[in-house]
């Protein structure tokens, strides 16, 4: 297993931030985050163009709007909130972490090739219960890997920088055969979010019959 670790410069300022805000909106993006998810991609070429992507976490549908771009393949969003309908997009509206949402999710996706996340939990504002939450939330991610992505598959997820970080990334380590730490340049100057990217899933070996690679892709 490699474990790659990206050295980071400069994040967006509050000014640049503004910048990033009116080109989304200029460039048809729902959201500012499409940056970063366009960044990674262009550093690590995780989208693949026949790739069916779930996005867990996908409203306002910015990220939603990024795979669609890159991939000829099913691309699915599930959020707790409304997605605006997009063209050649499925929308979920649950919490993905759900039983009753997965089995919805498992009767209309044929197969998960990637799984991206930029999921984030309601801010209370005390910063050890905000970690613990989003960490919280990025191990039900890793669960919905274990059942849902195919041998080989990748992952995107959103995290923060803590205490739990290091039990979190044990378990992308444990999963995938490579893994890379990114902070985008379009991320808030300050703030401890960190993205991970995993490739070559192995799954936990928690699940018996994970589902199966079913066709070829570009290496
Ligand atoms: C930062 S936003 C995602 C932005 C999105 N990547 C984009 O580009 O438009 C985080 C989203 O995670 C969603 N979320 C948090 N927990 C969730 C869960 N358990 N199931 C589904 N959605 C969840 C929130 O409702 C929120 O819309």
């Amino acid at each position: 297993m490699a474990l790659f670790v990206e050295r980071w410069g400069d994040t967006v300022s509050r000014w640049s931030e503004d910048r990033l805000h009116i080109r989304a909106k200029r460039e048809g993006y729902r959201s500012r985050a499409a940056y970063k998810l366009i960044e990674i991609q262009q550093r690590f070429h995780v989208i693949r163009k026949n790739d069916c992507v779930i996005d867990l976490g996908a409203a306002p549908g910015s990220w939603l709007q990024v795979a669609r771009e890159f991939t000829n393949g099913q691309v699915t969003g599930v959020d707790l909130n409304e997605i605006q309908p997009l063209e050649g997009v499925l929308t979920i509206r649950g919490d993905f972490s759900e039983p009753k949402v997965q089995e919805g999710i498992a009767e209309i996706v044929p197969r998960v090739d990637l799984i991206v996340s930029d999921a984030s939990p309601r801010i209370t504002g005390h910063r050890s219960l905000d970690q613990a939450r989003a960490i919280g939330l990025n191990m039900d991610v890793l669960v919905f890997a274990d059942r849902f992505l195919v041998d080989d598959g990748r992952i995107i997820i959103k995290s923060f920088q803590g205490d739990l970080f290091q039990e979190f990334l044990s378990g992308v380590r444990g999963r995938f055969g490579i893994v890379h730490l990114y902070r985008p340049h379009a991320t808030r100057r300050g703030s401890a979010e960190i993205y991970v990217i995993g490739k070559r899933f192995r799954g936990s070996g928690a699940v018996a019959d994970r589902p199966v690679r079913q066709e070829d892709h570009e290496p």
